[in-house]
């Protein structure tokens, strides 16, 4: 092996760590879970918002056109610093649910369950959209996070 193969392979391995070292760092430092497919998980076809803990929450979204159950219609308001575990399901059709400013960029999937956790460190609006094409109503299909 020469010496330009030896550096090639130390900066492989060192992007590799490096990578890895930001996935932990994003899961533990952020608290942000890798979005997930829970294809156990219970079904459930109405939202809601639910707060199981100090300052934890979980909402259960259920994307149907064109818009999004949490409980209350396209918008959900949360305390700063809230750690919220969303559970995401469709009624009809494969949605997007995209939080902006967040890591939460899950599909709606029928008769399946996504998941994704984020803690809102900033108060502020924080925009729901469908990011996945579902008819004609698509570009209708937000919601909102207010963070107080
Ligand atoms: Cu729902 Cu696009």
């Amino acid at each position: 092996m020469d010496r330009f193969e030896k550096r090639a392979m130390a900066l492989a391995l060192s992007l590799v760590l490096m990578f890895f070292g930001l996935v932990v760092y994003a899961a533990k430092g952020l608290q942000a879970d890798l979005p997930t497919c829970l294809p156990n998980a219970r079904l459930f076809d109405r939202g809601r918002l639910v707060e199981i803990g100090p300052n934890r929450y979980q909402v259960d979204a259920v994307a149907f056109m064109w818009g999004f159950d949490m409980g209350t219609l396209n918008q959900i308001k949360l305390p700063r610093g809230a750690v919220v575990d969303f559970y995401v399901t469709s009624r009809d059709v494969v949605h997007g649910y995209h939080i902006d400013k967040t890591l939460v960029n899950l599909k709606a999937v029928p008769g399946a369950v996504t998941y994704s956790r984020v803690k809102f460190d900033r108060a502020g609006e924080y925009q729901i959209i469908c990011h996945e094409y579902c008819g004609l109503g698509h570009q209708n299909m937000a919601g909102k996070v207010i963070v107080e």
